[in-house]
């Protein structure tokens, strides 16, 4: 296994974070503290409007660097602080962005800080918008986010959801993580350029009648991380993915299925092109017999449901694969070690990751995970607790290494 890391990505990288006037400013505060964590010298500018949110001292302790506040406050060290800062900038990051700096900046505005940076940097800008989803939706707002895409601006756009304002819609922060990976995805050198690479993600359903399933907890983070790291470490990537709430990420080709057959049929049809396959899935090992069309009618009788075994998705392509590189997922309340071994054998598998789930800290739904990788000569690591894509970044570690091996 490789000893180099990847955990410092963005060593040597200087990024500006704009901040501007939303709620969710204070999440600004863990993109600066995440951003450093990676390595990157992170100066934070903050609008007028942002500080009524969060205190510019927050991001001087989180980045180690004196914020910018206002365009004639310049910290004394820096001569033109407002053009050289800009001027040495590998990426300027905007999260939150509002409507009226998405605005400005379309329309050529630069009357503070943030706005005059914008216009002077000559590095990739990632903007995270935040705001009301009739703001959001507003055809004004949305043709000044086309015009600075068409520009070659690049937007993460927000989620869905309860917003602040008590409303339920498009307008709310993207998760951290996902601006993170954009970051990263922007910046960092692409060693897996070449590679074609097949991940699958989240649950199956299985159904009972037109309108019951049988599912599972996966929340497909896990998937969808890895799916997300690899396309910014420039593999091809497709992503077979079961039912999620996941937004699709950038430059991924997502293949969205249903059943476990589904899922299968997809997965197969497409191994002989593939170098890599991950499988992240939680994939039900058993299907309704004889699931009914229509809706079942309730009776006072028992009822009893019949379930057959599905094919086990990864265990087949075991069996067929040439020089393909098979990663699998180890989900275990017991006997990790021992049972993922196993099933490394069973399945044919290059490495495998595994799992406690009945460990205290919350597996499926969370963003983070603890999990032992073990490769198929026996060696096993135990990594400490990461982020999701903290962990894919491991696993793609190990992929790229035996991939490279492999001469594929
Ligand atoms: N898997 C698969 N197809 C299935 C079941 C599982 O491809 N029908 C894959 C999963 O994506 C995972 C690995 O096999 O990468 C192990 O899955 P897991 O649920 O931990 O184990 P199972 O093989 O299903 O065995 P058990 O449920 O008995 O632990």
């Amino acid at each position: 296994m490789s000893d180099e890391r990847t955990d410092k990505p963005l060593d040597g990288k200087r990024i500006i974070l704009g901040v501007t006037g939303s709620i969710a400013a204070y999440k600004a505060a863990e993109l600066a503290s995440r951003l450093t964590q990676l390595g990157a010298t992170v100066h934070a500018i903050l609008t007028k409007n942002a500080c009524e949110f969060i205190s510019p001292l927050t991001f001087r302790s989180l980045t180690g660097n004196p914020p910018l506040t206002g365009l004639f406050d310049e910290p004394r060290e820096t001569g033109m602080a407002h053009i050289d800062i800009p001027t040495g900038a590998d990426l300027l990051l905007i999260a939150p962005a509002t409507a009226n700096i998405i605005g400005k900046m379309a329309s050529g505005i630069a009357d503070d800080w943030l706005s005059t940076a914008a216009m002077v940097v000559q590095c990739p800008v990632v903007i995270a918008p935040a705001m009301n989803c009739n703001m959001y939706t507003n055809p004004v707002v949305k043709r000044n986010v086309e015009r600075l895409e068409e520009l070659g601006y690049t937007f993460v756009e927000p989620e869905s959801g309860r917003l602040a304002c008590g409303t339920e819609g498009v307008g709310r922060l993207a998760d951290p993580e996902v601006i993170i990976a954009e970051v990263v995805s922007k910046l960092r050198k692409r060693d897996l350029a070449g590679m074609r690479l097949l991940v699958t993600a989240g649950p199956t359903r299985e159904r009972i009648d037109a309108v019951r399933f049988i599912s599972n907890d996966s929340s497909g983070k896990m998937g969808y991380a890895l799916a997300r790291a690899a396309a910014a470490r420039g593999a091809a990537v497709t992503l077979v993915s079961g039912p999620t709430h996941m937004s699709a990420p950038a430059n991924v080709d997502i293949v969205p299925v249903e059943s476990a057959k589904e899922m299968r049929d997809a997965v197969i049809d497409r191994f002989g092109d593939i170098d890599v396959v991950i499988s992240a899935a939680a994939v039900a090992d058993y299907t309704p017999s004889n699931p009914a069309a229509g809706k079942i009618k309730k009776t006072d009788a028992p009822r009893t449901l019949q379930l057959e075994p599905t094919e086990d998705i990864l265990k087949t392509l075991g069996e067929r694969k040439t020089k393909q590189i098979l990663v699998g997922f180890a989900a275990e309340t017991e006997n990790l070690i021992e049972n993922a071994t196993q099933k490394i054998k069973e399945k044919n598998l290059d490495l495998i990751v595994a799992n406690e789930v009945a460990q205290e800290e919350r597996v499926f739904g969370s963003d983070s995970n603890t999990v032992t990788l073990i490769t198929a000569a026996g060696a096993a690591r135990e990594l400490p607790r990461m982020t999701k894509l903290e962990v894919a970044d491991n696993i793609l570690d190990f992929v790229r290494d035996n991939h490279w091996r492999a001469g594929i």
